[in-house]
């Protein structure tokens, strides 16, 4: 599409078996046996500005800054009474997320929030390895996750659903994308084009969809008081202003980048629950743009192996949220600094025993805990971003990296 925008505003998607005449007057669509196909142009609604830089370095740097705007189009209209693109939660016992890459990420942060908020079992599963599992006697509601709904092994997974039975949910940014069509509902999350092979606004679409979705299925199963869903609509109308509280920082974090990652080979990310797949998505950013090799792991985990490779020159990022797992995350940080390795932490504003345990703290907003996911990848993607830019890599295309994977 972003090559395609300075031309026109209308598109015709081809399908798979499908061939194309183009004349100067008309376009014809055949099939496989020649016969012409009536297709209807649909109208795109991201402008050519959206493709373009607007003054940023980077697409990438746009693009995180475009975060709010992000949450805020995602929400719209749907928050009031969780009319969520006609998604009907009837007989949804639990669900199973399948994605790729950082969708899958966003995945795992969606299995935490729809168990913690509508208390239904949910899984999370990489598309990849779906389709080749066996699939249990139980017919979860499945739900696949797509910026550009493109991707083989999600749309194979689709497929794979489909034949087990389950019905399936798509959560895409492109409107007409293959995976709209492999699949019974699509939500749309309306983050606007995202160039940069990072993804960044999108992932954070995505997790808002996550959160609408979890409210809705909470509100439908009876698991949510009118009070607590209130208060939860509330928390997430307030999300652009906890993403903009991260990107007001964004000199602070230039700092930070320059210290922990000019010259670092190696680096960890650690974090616990809802913020352990944001830690993987921190480590997947900073790999994917700046070459660091960095690990993500359950900080639980450090102890059962990866702690004999923290020295000094492995620095460790932690998130630290004031979740119910702070205590723990404060022994794990105890684990890494004992070994000399340098921490800087993501923490909470106001917390002032942090400090007093890592080296660095970049601050996100005061906000419930099962939402600190949001401030703190835009924390993560930016620290990315930076490092990467100090390390003179072409942050917008990555080498080796292609924005969409349509082969397996
Ligand atoms: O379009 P998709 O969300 O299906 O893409 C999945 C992955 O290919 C994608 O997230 C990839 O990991 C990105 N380069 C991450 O920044």
């Amino acid at each position: 599409m972003p090559a395609l925008l300075r031309y026109t505003d209308r598109v015709a998607y081809v399908m798979d078996r499908e061939m194309v005449v183009i004349t100067p007057k008309e376009v014809i669509i055949k099939d496989s046996e020649g016969r012409v196909v009536k297709r209807e142009p649909q109208r795109i609604t991201w402008s050519l500005e959206d493709a373009e830089k607007g003054g940023f370095e980077h697409f990438m740097l746009k693009e995180i800054h475009e975060a709010p705007q992000a949450i805020h189009e995602t929400l719209l209209g749907r928050l009031a009474n969780l009319e969520v693109d006609g998604f009907l939660s009837e007989g949804v016992t639990s669900v199973k997320l399948v994605a790729c890459g950082t969708s899958y990420h966003a995945a795992l942060v969606g299995k935490y929030i729809i168990e913690e908020i509508a208390r239904i079992p949910a899984s999370a599963e990489l598309a990849s390895e779906y389709r080749y599992s066996q699939g249990a006697t139980e017919r979860p509601l499945v739900l696949l996750i797509s910026q550009s709904g493109e991707t083989a092994d999600t749309l194979g997974a689709a497929r794979e659903a489909h034949r087990r039975g389950c019905k399936t949910l798509a959560i895409s940014n492109v409107i007409g994308s293959s995976l709209s069509r492999e699949v019974d509902k699509t939500i749309y999350t309306r983050a606007g084009i995202e160039i940069g092979v990072a993804a960044t606004k999108t992932f954070i679409a995505e997790l808002v969809v996550l959160y609408l979705i979890a409210l809705k299925l909470g509100q439908d199963r009876g698991t949510l008081g009118y009070d607590e869903l209130d208060r939860l609509k509330d928390q997430l109308r307030s999300l652009p202003r906890a993403a903009q509280y991260v990107l007001n920082k964004a000199d602070e974090i230039r700092a930070l980048a320059a210290k922990y990652g000019r010259d670092t080979k190696d680096m960890f990310y650690i974090g616990r629950h809802a913020n352990y797949p944001v830690a993987m998505e921190g480590a997947l950013k900073i790999k994917e743009i700046s070459y660091i090799h960095a690990e993500a792991y359950a900080a639980g985990e450090l102890k059962h192996g990866p702690l004999a490779l923290l020295t000094s020159s492995t620095p460790v990022i932690a998130i630290v949220a004031q979740d119910p797992t702070y205590e723990k995350m404060r022994s794990n940080v105890g684990e890494v600094s004992a070994r000399g390795s340098p921490v800087l932490a993501i923490g909470t504003e106001g917390d002032k025993e942090l400090p007093k345990f890592v080296d660095d703290v970049i601050e996100i907003p005061s906000i419930p805990w099962i939402f600190s996911p949001v401030p703190v990848s835009v924390a993560l993607q930016l620290f990315a971003y930076e490092a990467a830019r100090m390390r003179d890599c072409p942050i917008d295309k990555p080498r080796n990296l292609a924005k969409s994977v349509t082969v397996e």
